[in-house]
């Protein structure tokens, strides 16, 4: 169910396999990094429902753009989403994302700077 809420919601700036468009949207193939990483798991539940913005490099390039919010999946296919980006681009073998890790992050009503401040520190 992940890869056609992919194709449906983020391949248009990600691109098919993740790659992203270097300087414009970034690549999404290190995000087992940052899923290890201290909170990384809420960071990317979060920037899935409240968006985020301003500046972070990602291997090497920076990035100052905005990515819109996705409030309107469930929890479950938010989950689905992430479980599928993770497995399939970055090839990560963490514990899958739980719909209910995403309720909880629900509850937070973050603003996308918010949201990026709470990324781990992960290049
Ligand atoms: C950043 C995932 C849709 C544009 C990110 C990051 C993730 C992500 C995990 C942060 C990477 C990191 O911190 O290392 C997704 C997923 C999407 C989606 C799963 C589908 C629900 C989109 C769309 C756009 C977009 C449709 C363009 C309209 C961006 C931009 C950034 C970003 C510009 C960097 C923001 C900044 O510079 O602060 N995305 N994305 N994303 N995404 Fe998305």
């Amino acid at each position: 169910p992940g890869a056609k809420l992919y194709s449906a919601n983020c391949q248009s700036c990600h691109q098919a396999t993740g790659q992203g468009v270097p300087g414009a949207f970034p690549s999404l193939t290190h995000l087992d990094k940052v899923v290890q990483a201290k909170g990384g798991r809420e960071y990317l539940i979060r920037v899935v429902l409240y968006g985020l913005q301003g500046s972070l490099t990602v291997e090497g390039k920076t990035y100052n753009g905005v990515m819109p919010p996705f409030r309107q999946l469930k929890d479950q296919e938010v989950a689905d989403l992430l479980n599928h980006v993770l497995t399939t681009f970055a090839k990560s073998k963490a514990k899958p994302i739980s719909a209910e890790e995403v309720k909880a992050q629900r509850a937070k009503a973050l603003s996308p700077q918010e949201v990026l401040k709470s990324r781990p520190p992960v290049k």
